[in-house]
């Protein structure tokens, strides 16, 4: 899956012959998972038209501050546009527009969205080598990247004049590569590994019959795509569960026992920065685990069982420099219970959730969850998504590591 999914793109076409490449850009973005929208300027319509780029993107096409097809004349707002944006792409860049970028022009409904826009700029210059060369360019290039501005940087080549050199615009798989690679460089977890574990176990009674618990394993898959999508490598150790994740940072590890869960977690927590442990291990397995089905022939049957050893307990045992997160599920005496696993395991955060509170728990598309860190700060969150529990952890996280 690309860094660029879900995200909300705004192309931004200047008036070079290059725009008439920004066709396949429009098409790379889409195939990427993202969401485009097409700003452009007047004079760019001579290279390409809106037509193409908003059957493209599937959305409209604004270059105009008054949408003019319409009688009832309705404004374009460039800051709706500018807030929409997760990402502004502006390919082909011309000199012309650079240089108003860099002095705060704003005559056309491009600008005024550059100059509105909160998020990240990429601009991907496209123009003759001289012109590339100049003084004024080059300072252009200077002040925009002062600014924030990201270059994607021109090429060699061919260029519309006949002339051999620099400035022609990147190719626009390169352009998607560029900014890929930008974004993935700059995430908070780039080059961090973050271990999770998540689901139920199963503890085998014989070959058809186990002990489990209603873990559907949602809260450690969102918590491993949030991780991902901050750049981390993930390894995500799972007990049985019907949940899929695709995603070429997270390595998924299927296991079926707590014994199982606990030799894949050794295996890899000491090269982990991160462990996040929110699998719902059973506590007690079967002593033995009879080698055939078990046959109805008496009234009542006894199993004896076991603890399962502790999986979070044993790495809080060993850790170094890992920053280690637990999680709580209590029923009474909710903060204190929790409070004890923190300081028992040797945890920098635990995460209670209550099952008192409806919505919260196994199964649900929602959770309510409290933060303890190591400080016995309390924090307190309303019921949310998992995918939003998942994130709010992962700031807690970073904002711990980072203090
Ligand atoms: N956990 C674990 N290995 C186990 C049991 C639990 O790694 N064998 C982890 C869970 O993944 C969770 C945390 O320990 O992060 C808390 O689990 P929980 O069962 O609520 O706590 P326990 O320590 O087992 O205490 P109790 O059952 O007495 O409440």
């Amino acid at each position: 899956m690309s860094i660029l999914s879900g995200k909300n793109i705004l192309l931004g076409i200047t008036a070079g012959i290059a725009a008439y490449k920004t066709a396949s850009l429009v098409r790379l973005f889409v195939k990427s998972g993202a969401h485009v929208k097409v700003v452009m300027t007047p004079a760019s319509k001579d290279f390409i038209t809106p037509l193409t780029l908003s059957t493209l993107s599937k959305n409209p096409v604004y270059s105009s501050f008054v949408n003019e097809d319409d009688d009832n004349a309705v404004w374009n707002s460039h800051v709706d546009l500018g807030l929409w944006a997760d990402l502004f792409v502006i390919a082909p860049a011309t000199a012309n527009t650079l240089s108003k970028m860099a002095n705060g022009g704003c005559d056309n409904l491009l600008l005024t969205t550059y100059l509105s826009a909160k998020c990240p700029v990429y601009f991907a210059p496209a123009m003759d080598l001289d012109m590339y060369k100049h003084q004024s360019t080059l300072h252009t290039f200077k002040v925009l990247n002062s600014y924030g501005n990201i270059m994607v940087p021109a090429t060699s080549g061919e260029l519309a004049s006949g002339l051999v050199g620099e400035g022609r615009m990147a190719e626009p798989e390169d352009i998607v590569s560029f900014i890929e690679n930008d974004i993935l460089q700059k995430l908070p977890l780039k080059g961090k590994k973050v271990l999770i574990t998540a689901g139920p176990t199963h503890e085998a009674i014989d070959p058809v019959r186990f002990i489990g618990n209603h873990s559907s394993g949602k809260m450690g898959f969102e918590i491993a795509k949030a991780s991902a999508n901050l750049g981390a490598e993930v390894i995500l150790i799972t007990g049985p569960t019907h949940q899929k994740i695709q995603h070429s940072l997270i390595q998924v590890i299927p296991v079926i026992s707590a014994s199982d869960m606990y030799n894949e977690v050794h295996k890899y927590f000491e090269n982990s920065d991160i462990a996040i442990l929110s699998a719902a291990v059973a506590d007690y397995k079967p002593k033995e685990a009879a080698s055939q089905k078990i046959k109805k022939n008496e009234t009542t049957l006894t199993i004896e069982l076991e603890k399962t050893k502790d999986i979070l307990a044993s790495l809080g045992a060993i850790k170094k420099n890992q920053f280690l997160v637990g999680f709580a599920l209590e029923t009474n005496d909710e903060l204190e219970n929790a409070k004890d696993k923190l300081k028992r395991k040797n945890l920098n955060l635990i995460v209670l959730n209550s099952l008192n509170d409806t919505g919260a728990g196994f199964k649900s598309d929602t959770n309510k969850v409290t933060f303890i860190d190591d400080e016995y700060t309390v924090t307190v969150f309303q019921l949310k998504s998992k995918a939003d529990v998942a994130n709010d952890l992962l700031n807690k996280i970073l904002e711990q590591i980072n203090a």
